[in-house]
């Protein structure tokens, strides 16, 4: 096989085989085939698409690539969670310890954030010892006992798709729907979750901008996942503001701790029990959707949730935090409105883009995180406002805040017309 016929095939539209999708994935792995030719073939993929069944091979060889998690010694349905990403978005230190507590098994593999995105790992790993480094032999056992788990995903698990992203990035061509659909397929396939929720984010702050991307990435994600035998359900949910009211890691983990106990914002709420509910639905744990929810307000309202969060931390080496004295600042500087009326938009980049500025996210992958800092929000989508009355305050340790101050006012959009908050949960294919 020639990988010039490859190029040569997809950039006349054709589908490509099986055998040749494995061909060029396992060459670039090993280092047989150049960057320019998978550039060139990315870009080929990036203008004439792929089929649904090109999109399944290109996953099952990026999975192939590396090694594979088998969680059959773990007894139950395995349950696990990806978000696209978004600001603001501590899903999964809420919905874990929520379905746990309904006995589904929650074994969870997170990455870092990079960008204006947060990653679920650097929120962890503000929390003072936390030990996100486990051998799959420890993860297996904590899922078995306390029935959660969440851990760093090793070098080894999907190694193609980390070279493929890194030349993605700098070819332009991450914004292929099947290249992304792919990308995210191989890494959970290979996590060995039998029921999967994909909560796919549109919005400023989000990957994909527009509701017909979401949904066909949404669709093209659902099928791989049949055609490799799992539960896959797919939110489309908004994120063109911040999910919550907390940026930054040790205030998300706040926030995260808040819900668990019933004391949290409604969005974060009402996301983690809609997609808590299809899991635990799904995980055969209830007979319907209404059942799971009500069990999920029960184990909010009973501290059981709360409890598997706490118990998830110790036996991760973590200290859990005493909320009267966790986060430590130089400062913190109220935002303030210029004028009077409504929050018409609230533009989640931006706070987002503030917010890794200040220290709470990385730029590169290199930077360091600053655990404590980031953005509070006071008011979003719909609130009244005051003129003087503060929109959010910054947690920051930098000497120097004037730009940060300007962006997280100039996110805000007040407006003297009351504006209808757009609906979170936009659609689920099931
Ligand atoms: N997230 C991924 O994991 N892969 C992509 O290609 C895009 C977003």
């Amino acid at each position: 096989m020639r990988m010039v016929d490859i190029i040569e095939k997809k950039r006349d539209q054709h589908a490509l085989t099986k055998d040749e999708i494995e061909f060029f994935i396992n060459g670039y792995t090993k280092g047989d085939i150049p960057d320019y030719q998978i550039s060139s073939l990315m870009m080929a993929i990036y203008f004439n698409g792929m089929s649904d069944d090109e999109a399944t091979h290109l996953t099952e060889a990026i999975l192939n690539s590396g090694d594979t998690i088998d969680l059959s010694s773990i007894a139950g349905t395995k349950v696990d969670k990806h978000s696209t990403g978004g600001v603001g978005d501590k899903t999964t230190l809420v919905l874990g310890p929520l379905v746990a507590a309904c006995g589904a098994k929650f074994a969870k593999l997170s990455g870092r954030g990079l960008g204006h995105t947060g990653g679920t790992l650097d929120k962890l790993e503000s929390i003072k010892g936390f030990n996100i480094s486990l051998s799959n032999e420890a993860f297996i056992n904590q899922v078995n006992d306390i029935n959660i788990a969440v851990a760093g995903q090793t070098s080894q698990l999907a190694p193609a798709d980390k070279l493929l992203y890194a030349l993605r990035d700098v070819t332009g061509t991450v914004p292929s729907i099947p290249l992304i659909a792919a990308s995210i397929m191989s890494k959970k396939l290979a996590s060995g979750a039998d029921v999967i929720v994909l909560d796919v984010k549109i919005g400023e702050g989000a990957f994909m901008k527009t509701l017909e991307d979401a949904k066909a990435l949404s669709r093209i994600m659902v099928k791989i996942g049949e055609n490799f035998g799992k539960k896959i359900i797919a939110f489309i949910t908004d994120m063109s503001e911040p999910l919550g009211f907390a940026v930054g890691n040790k205030l998300e983990v706040v926030e995260a701790i808040q819900t668990l106990q019933g004391n949290g914002p409604k969005d974060l709420h009402k996301l983690c029990l809609e997609i808590g509910a299809y899991l635990v639905y799904h995980a055969k744990l209830t007979e319907s959707l209404d059942q799971a929810r009500e069990m999920i307000e029960q184990k909010i309202q009973n501290l059981e949730a709360s409890d598997i969060f706490k118990t998830m931390l110790e036996t991760q080496n973590g200290t859990y935090p005493d909320l009267n004295d966790y986060i430590h600042t130089k400062g913190i500087i109220s935002v303030k409105s210029e004028s009077s009326g409504y929050v018409k938009k609230l533009n989640a980049l931006d706070i987002g883009l503030a917010a890794m500025r200040l220290g709470a996210g990385r730029a590169t992958k290199d930077d360091t995180i600053d655990p404590d800092v980031g953005i509070v929000l006071n008011k979003k989508v719909g609130d009244k406002v005051e003129k003087g009355e503060e929109l959010a305050y910054i947690y920051n340790n930098k000497d120097d805040i004037t730009e940060e101050v300007k962006t997280v006012l100039n996110a805000f959009t007040i407006t003297t017309e009351f504006q209808e908050k757009k609906p979170l949960i936009i659609e689920i294919i099931d």
